[in-house]
């Protein structure tokens, strides 16, 4: 008895919490076998395993141990050792999930072996090929065989690049089924009064876009920004490694790690941050989850950038594109309480991993387990998800 073989590839911080439900919900088939593939990008405890721990994944099956490096390097690295992976011990089905270089990599490496790939959060763009990331979702999305988006503009991007209706399928966001699963946990971490915050009383601030942070001008920038706002509202910021690193060699850390009402601490795991989130009055990011969870939690969010891929957290939530000079007034807009509500958009509600199974399943054209689990099981084993030729 053979069942359909799925890979799920994670790679970087916002993969996991993207992944996890998926995982947990395939995991309760009967009909499918999962292997679990961390390809080594995000390596830091704190960028990583501390995920695994916080969403209640086991150790991955399959570890690439690709690290940091150039995006050619990255791509190009996570592509040869899972080319290896997959001749070995082949799968049915691939899933990849957001926009990093191992989305890319790997729909590259599945889609020349002739094995279906599916892409969870496909057609968000952002018309900006200046970001990576805007890169690795025209390419996966050009080639990927099932298309699972989480808002009807990413549904009418595909359409209109060309991709046929019958590869999408829109489920929802996965990220919010995350936090749906951890929002006991989040709401008992305790990480706001362990830094002495009051409920509603700061702002969680996070950066690791190369727009803002990999050259010394932008990032200068922001750091006297922020130093001038913390003294009216306290910020916490995690900082992410590269941020870090950048603004350590620029010279900027003093300035920044000595603010007063500013608080530099490390990254932190998934439920940690959700709590901060949770209780903050605001966020500050350049981040594409945070704009996406703070649309559902209904707290304002301003984005330092020119562009987003989710402009649904602009016209249903609360998030709104900044530059760096735009921070104090729009700050005090939100704090004077002129900021939409926003509501939560449609699929966004905790059931994306449900929706996910149930299309694979359909795409299948499985019967339903209870009604007739042989004929389901002796199906699955050989079949090709209908799209991939
Ligand atoms: C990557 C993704 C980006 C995503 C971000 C989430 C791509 C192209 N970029 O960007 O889309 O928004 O993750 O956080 O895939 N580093 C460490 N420890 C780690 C990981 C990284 O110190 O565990 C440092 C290294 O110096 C590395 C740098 O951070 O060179 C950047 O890491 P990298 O994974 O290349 O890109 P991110 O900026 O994290
Ligand atoms: N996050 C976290 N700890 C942090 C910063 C972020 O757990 O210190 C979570 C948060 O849920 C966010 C997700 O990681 O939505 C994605 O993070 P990131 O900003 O790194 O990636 P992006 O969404 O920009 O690709």
């Amino acid at each position: 008895m053979q069942r359909l073989r799925i890979d799920l590839i994670a790679a970087a911080r916002p993969n996991f919490m993207k992944v996890a439900p998926l995982f947990h919900a395939l995991r309760e088939q009967s009909w499918c076998h999962l292997r679990l593939v961390h390809t080594g990008q995000h390596y830091d405890r704190n960028m990583s395993e501390a995920f695994f721990s916080d969403l209640k994944l086991p150790a991955p099956d399959l570890h690439l141990g690709v690290g940091s490096g150039s995006h050619a390097e990255q791509t190009a690295n996570v592509m040869l050792a899972y080319e290896g992976a997959c001749v070995a011990d082949r799968p049915d089905l691939i899933v990849v999930v957001g926009d990093v270089n191992a989305t890319l990599a790997c729909t590259l490496v599945g889609t020349k072996l002739c094995i279906p790939v599916a892409h969870l959060e496909a057609g968000l763009r952002s018309r900006d090929r200046r970001m990576p990331e805007e890169v690795n979702r025209l390419v996966t999305d050009a080639v990927a065989d099932i298309l699972w988006t989480p808002s009807p503009d990413a549904d009418a991007n595909l359409v209109a690049e060309g991709v046929p209706p019958e590869k999408i399928t829109r489920v929802g966001n996965i990220m919010i089924d995350s936090y749906e699963l951890m929002r006991e946990r989040i709401d008992a971490s305790g990480e706001r009064s362990r830094l002495g915050l009051e409920k509603g009383g700061y702002a969680v601030v996070t950066l690791h876009r190369p727009s803002n942070v990999d050259a010394p001008g932008p990032l200068n920038a922001l750091v006297s920004q922020l130093t001038d706002i913390a003294a009216r509202l306290p910020l916490v910021f995690p900082i992410h490694p590269r941020t870090r690193k950048n603004l350590e060699a620029f010279g900027l850390w003093p300035k920044l790690a000595e603010a007063p009402d500013l608080h530099v601490v490390e990254p932190l795991g998934y439920v940690d941050f959700m709590n901060l989130v949770c209780g903050a009055r605001l966020t500050i990011t350049d981040s594409g989850g945070v704009q996406e969870e703070t649309t559902y939690l209904g707290i304002p969010c301003l984005t330092l950038r020119t562009t987003t891929e989710r402009p649904i957290t602009l016209t249903e939530g609360t998030n709104r594109l900044v530059t760096a000079t735009e921070l104090v007034p729009a700050i005090d807009e939100i704090i004077a309480g002129h900021w939409p509500r926003g509501r939560k958009p449609q699929l966004w509600d905790g059931h994306t991993a449900a929706r996910v199974t149930a299309d694979i399943r359909r795409r299948l054209q499985i019967a339903p387990l209870a009604v007739n689990e042989e004929a389901v099981v002796s199906a699955s084993s050989s079949q090709h998800v209908p799209g991939n030729a």
